[in-house]
């Protein structure tokens, strides 16, 4: 039975993601707020190990809310993974009396927050930081929203060019294995084609729907590839298309690590603060090893294993409006 949190820690860990520092500001204040001492974490489970741990103030995390990135830095920790790791960790928590960890991350930090929970007695909690929107058990995750907003002004900008001179731009998203960023960002610039690793994709539909418009003089194109595809992403679409279009004037333009930087968006900010004040109230109730997201506008607990398995299922909707509104 874990002892009641007095001492918290905070940690982000994995790719980093916009609106990580509105969480750490959320949970630090809200910590405080409760009379419990506040600890960052700095680089994820490495600075555990490292003992790289400093207290924190309300101070600490004045003007963050708008800076993208993480004050506390991210890192994705193979010593860690190994018992003797998180034993060292355990050890550099317990000497300061920390009894209570958050970690905003991804699926992997989560792995790692439930495995250092059974091990040691100390509780956790996670909050979903990533840009991918592939954890089950919430309706966002922080820096989402931030990582499409970029993706869509990008193709905006993609789009103009690719009108200027009739061409064809495929355009790979990030995402790892998920195709949500592709997904939205595709539906909202109007992309023609939209490759999803949740789907099947299927090469001969793609060059008969672009070899159709050719021949009805429908020259600008935008093929959004999510970069976990099962062709391999845009270089690849692209070499393909190239190959059996040879008449279409074909570009790629790949994203990339664009999308995970910039100041977060308003609901990055918003639901980061939300998770973040959620996280401690949660620890304190004595509630932990959960996820904390939001389903339906409600705050809503999922256990840290559930969140690691369950990937997000795609609506059966999104799928069939891309299919109408790409015609
Ligand atoms: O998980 C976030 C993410 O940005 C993925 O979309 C991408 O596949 C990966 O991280 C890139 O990781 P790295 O920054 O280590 O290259």
């Amino acid at each position: 039975m874990a002892t009641k949190v007095t001492k918290l820690a905070v940690l982000t860990s994995g790719g980093d993601s916009p609106g990580m520092n509105a969480a750490i500001r959320a949970v630090v204040r809200t910590g405080i707020y409760h009379g419990l001492e506040v600890y960052g974490v700095m680089r994820g489970y490495n600075g555990m190990i490292e003992d790289d741990i400093f207290k924190m103030e309300s101070r600490s995390v004045a003007n963050i809310i708008q800076r993208g990135g993480t004050i506390l830095k991210c890192a994705r920790s193979k010593e860690f993974r190994e018992y003797a790791g998180r034993e060292i960790a355990y050890q550099n928590l317990k000497k300061r009396g920390i009894n209570g960890l958050v970690v905003i991350g991804g699926d992997g930090s989560f792995k790692g927050a439930q495995i250092f929970s059974n091990e040691f007695d100390i509780p956790c909690i996670g909050l979903p930081g990533t840009i991918d929107k592939d954890i089950a058990g919430t309706d966002f995750t922080i820096g989402f929203d931030t990582a499409v907003n970029t993706a869509v002004e990008a193709i905006d900008k993609i789009r103009d060019t690719a009108d200027a001179h009739d061409r064809l731009f495929v355009v790979e998203v990030m995402g790892r294995d998920a195709g949500y960023i592709a997904l939205h960002s595709g539906i909202a610039t109007g992309a023609e084609n939209i490759l999803i690793p949740e789907t099947k994709t299927d090469i001969e539909e793609l060059v008969n729907s672009l070899s159709e418009k050719e021949k009805r003089r429908k020259l600008v194109n935008l093929v959004v590839v999510a970069e976990g595809d099962e062709f391999g992403g845009g270089n690849e679409i692209a070499r393909i298309v190239k190959r059996r279009l040879p008449n279409i004037d074909t570009r790629v333009c790949i994203l990339g690590h664009i999308q995970r930087g910039g100041s977060p968006s308003c609901l990055d900010r918003l639901i980061a603060s939300r998770m973040g004040y959620h996280a401690v109230e949660s620890l304190i109730q004595g509630r932990f090893n959960v996820m904390v997201g939001i389903v339906n506008n409600k705050m809503y607990y999922t256990p840290l294993d559930h969140a690691i398995k369950a990937k997000q299922k795609m609506s059966n909707q999104w799928l069939k409006i891309v299919k109408i509104l790409a015609s």
